[in-house]
């Protein structure tokens, strides 16, 4: 087995030789994808995939293409969810709809599926048509979760049949995150020759990882710190995502209307924006929504580790996923 910085290194290499040595035309639709695939993302994803092949097999080369093709939609994601989210900052920088613009973000993204898809042709025979089962449903389900999100947006915190519940909210963020962790592992186990019960605790390990993750991505967006984390903090707050934090604060709060009356509170200045995002986190403090959020990613964490358990293969090799998975819940980025 490899560090986690080595099977990064290999999927780093790859990305360079396909996005960056070609300079393909036009320029305005290949240079933002060049610019959201430089250094800076955690490459989580493709790290996965290959380190998932090698548990099985020393024939890791074989991953990186397939690696490298997650990595490019999880890329193509942002793209489009940063517009979705009206997101001006990721890793520390300007996002693409605003260092260029809408349009380029839209179809930027667009070409990067396609290209994800073309990683994926070099696949053998034997595995193509189960990856690409799972890579298309992947895709879809990712839509969903995206879909449901945005739903959620609009529903009020209001009655108990209106509220988002924390199932639904499990729900959407599954689809929206955790699948395509999960996808990752999968393929990369799938490559590895590994047998189809062992792929598929792989998948649930990350499944629940992907839960996990979510919940500190939603928790470090607001209490992270922004130079570490990239994004500006606050953001959910903004757009009235309905966050596990947000669904649990309005559930303890005896007085609703406090909250209430300031999530439907549209903030026109910056001033109003902070002001806003000042509010709702003294909300949080005063329920301790903190610790809360910090207890239910544990709770997803030991319920990825009993997915590792049933694996058939070596300890050592349970214990590297199982660092892996505590490294990634105690990230600041
Ligand atoms: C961001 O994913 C989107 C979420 C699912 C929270 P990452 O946190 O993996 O983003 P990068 O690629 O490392 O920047
Ligand atoms: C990420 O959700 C889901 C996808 C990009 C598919 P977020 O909207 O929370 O991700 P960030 O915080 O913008 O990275
Ligand atoms: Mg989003
Ligand atoms: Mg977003
Ligand atoms: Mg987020």
């Amino acid at each position: 087995m490899k560090t986690l910085a080595e099977y990064q290194q290999l999927v780093e290499a790859e990305i360079k030789k396909q996005f960056f040595d070609k300079k393909t035309q036009p320029k305005e639709l290949f240079e933002p994808i060049e610019y959201i695939l430089e250094e800076g993302g955690k490459r989580l994803r493709p790290a996965l995939c290959v380190l998932a092949c090698h548990l099985f097999s020393e024939q890791i080369a074989q991953a990186v293409k397939p690696a490298v093709a997650l990595e490019t939609f999880h890329n193509f994601t942002l793209l489009h969810d940063d517009i979705m989210d009206k997101a001006d900052m990721r890793r520390g920088r300007a996002t693409v709809h605003k260092k260029w613009n809408e349009n380029t973000a839209i179809l930027s993204g667009d070409a990067m599926v396609i290209l994800a898809y073309q990683l994926l042709e070099e696949i053998d025979s034997k595995y193509l048509s189960q990856v690409l089962k799972i890579f298309n449903q992947t895709s879809l389900d990712v839509c969903i979760g995206q879909q449901y999100d945005m739903n959620f947006e609009l529903r009020p915190l209001g009655t108990q049949t209106e509220a988002v519940s924390e199932s639904e909210y499990l729900y959407m963020i599954s689809k929206k995150t955790s699948v395509l962790i999960a996808a990752s592992l999968q393929i990369g186990a799938i490559l590895g020759g590994a047998k189809a019960s062992d792929a598929q605790n792989l998948y649930d390990f990350g499944e629940n990882l992907g839960i996990a993750f979510q919940l500190q991505d939603d928790l470090l967006d607001v209490y992270g710190n922004e130079a570490e984390f990239g994004k500006k903090i606050g953001g959910d707050i903004l757009a009235n995502k309905k966050t596990f934090l947000l669904i649990k604060a309005y559930e303890l709060l005896h007085s609703k209307e406090q909250l209430n009356e300031i999530i439907y509170f549209l903030p026109q200045s910056e001033k109003e924006k902070q002001y806003k995002i000042l509010k709702v986190t003294e909300i949080y403090n005063s329920l301790e929504i903190k610790e809360l959020t910090e207890q239910k990613i544990l709770f997803f964490y030991h319920k990825a580790l009993q997915a590792l358990d049933t694996i058939e293969i070596e300890e050592f090799k349970k214990k590297i996923l199982k660092d892996f998975a505590m490294n990634l819940l105690n990230r600041k980025k």
